[in-house]
């Protein structure tokens, strides 16, 4: 009741206050700034002191509220989440305490927006996952406040601005193909089908055809898209929407597409740790980050049916894994852990990939395929040369079973002025994985999906 009756006002004595964000508030030091935001961390200290770590999604700000201004009724019910703005002057700390960039906003006044409730309804209380961890996926939309997820969302972004740099300083042209297609590209078990006004459509797997379809138009090309692959199995690498980043090139040799995809890695690495913001970022997340080495070590798959042999890596029934089979999961991962570099696994027998995959000139039955393995993510990447030759491609097309009317538009292109080309996909989230030492692809998105996933 004592505390209802206190009403703050602010001095008219004081300077005007100046509204900054927090990431502006190291350069504000010594002026009177307004800073609004949710309340993060919250301590009381005696009856005449409340710390209030500050978040406004640019940074975290320490405040201090001193007597009258922590006897309020605001003050007293004051919960975690609770939109506040607070005004007074930023200051260095002195040695021996500490606080995000060393400083702390010395409160003269201070408004509430909106009290979050307390109770059992807290913030806090919502994200108990000791019970049931998929409570993190179902609230995640409170996840993404704390330190760790919100971490990862900035580095996130930061990434993809590097990759479209880098892209940007080979002269490559971005494009935005689109989502609902009416062809199969890597297999039809893994498609989502829709009902496109009566006709059947699907969610798109890759942009690759219609990035092929740019090559005679903009040249070099790349798109950052999702992509959709209806799993059906949970796995810490799989989502159902994933962000996909593609690229293609006309007039190289498959020689030229590998350094291409190892410049790609290591140059965007070298981008994002060029910044000193993304850089703090990365190591926060992953304080052992190791850039990795160029040359990437080029492994055929033949070689790896060797090694697999060789380390006594077997299927489940005891027997070993023979030429024109694929490597599933396990025994890949296996192999990458054991290397422990990432591996760039090429020429993969054309029966076990896509229909579009060029045959190596040196032997018919394997491809101009790449896929690129990272310890303890497995693959990132998936790249190839592409068929350029018209009958070669029908005849792709009826191994695996597959209806060539829908796709004229794409063999058009081995009509009207054919190529040697090819190009790769890149999936961001395992990619991610890896950058930010992730131990599951869908903490790298924003809201995974995946199955029995849709919401929020
Ligand atoms: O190997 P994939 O299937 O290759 C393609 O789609 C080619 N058409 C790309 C191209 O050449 N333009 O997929 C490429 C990458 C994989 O290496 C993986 O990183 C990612 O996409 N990926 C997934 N990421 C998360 N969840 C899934 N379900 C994924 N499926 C593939």
């Amino acid at each position: 009741e004592e505390a209802k009756k206190i009403v703050l006002k602010q001095d008219p004595n004081l300077p005007l206050a100046i509204k900054i964000k927090i990431r502006q508030s190291v350069a504000s030091r010594g002026k009177r700034v307004k800073v609004s935001g949710w309340v993060h961390r919250l301590r009381t200290q005696g009856k005449d002191m409340k710390f209030i770590v500050l978040r406004d999604g640019s940074g975290y700000l320490q405040c201090l509220l001193t007597g009258e201004l922590c006897h309020t009724y605001d003050a007293l019910i004051l919960s975690l989440e609770s939109t506040v703005t607070i005004y007074g002057v930023i200051s260095e700390l002195p040695a021996g305490k500490t606080a995000p960039d060393n400083h702390e906003l010395l409160a003269d006044y201070w408004e509430v927006t909106h009290h979050a409730p307390g109770g059992d309804d807290a913030f806090t209380n919502k994200l108990n996952a000791d019970a049931d961890p998929s409570i993190l996926y179902e609230q995640r939309h409170l996840v993404i406040r704390g330190e760790t997820a919100s971490a990862v969302l900035k580095a996130r972004s930061a990434i993809m601005k590097a990759f479209r740099d880098h892209f940007d300083s080979k002269g490559f042209t971005e494009v935005n193909p689109p989502c609902m297609v009416q062809t199969q590209v890597e297999g039809g078990s893994t498609l989502f089908e829709m009902n496109y006004y009566g006709e059947k459509a699907y969610l798109t797997q890759t942009s690759q055809l219609y990035l092929e379809t740019c090559l005679p138009s903009l040249g070099d090309v790349y798109c950052i898209s999702e992509s959709y692959r209806a799993e059906k199995s949970h796995t810490r690498r799989h989502l159902s929407e994933y962000s996909h980043l593609e690229a293609e090139m006309a007039f190289i040799t498959f020689d030229d597409l590998l350094d291409t995809l190892e410049d790609l890695i290591c140059d965007t690495i070298d981008r994002v740790l060029a910044n000193e913001t993304t850089r703090k970022l990365v190591y926060q997340l992953h304080p052992d980050f190791v850039p990795p080495q160029r040359p990437f070590l080029r492994m055929d798959y033949k070689d790896a049916i060797q090694y697999l042999k060789d380390h006594n890596i077997k299927k489940e029934n005891g027997s070993f894994y023979e030429f024109g089979e694929d490597i599933p999961e396990f025994p890949e991962r296996t192999m990458t852990d054991q290397i422990n570099k990432p591996i760039f696994l090429c020429r993969f027998p054309a029966e076990i990939k896509a229909f579009y995959m060029k045959r190596c000139a040196e032997d018919n039955r394997v491809t101009e395929s790449v896929d690129v393995l990272i310890p303890g993510v497995g693959e990132v990447v998936g790249g190839s040369m592409r068929i350029s030759d018209m009958n070669e491609l029908l005849a792709g097309y009826k191994r695996e079973g597959i209806n060539p009317t829908p796709y004229y538009w794409y063999t058009d292109q081995r009509k009207y002025g054919t190529t040697e080309h090819g190009g790769f996909g890149l999936g961001v989230e395992r990619f991610l994985a890896w950058l930010l030492h992730r131990d599951n692809v869908k903490e790298c998105c924003l809201y995974p999906r995946f199955m029995g996933r849709c919401l929020p």
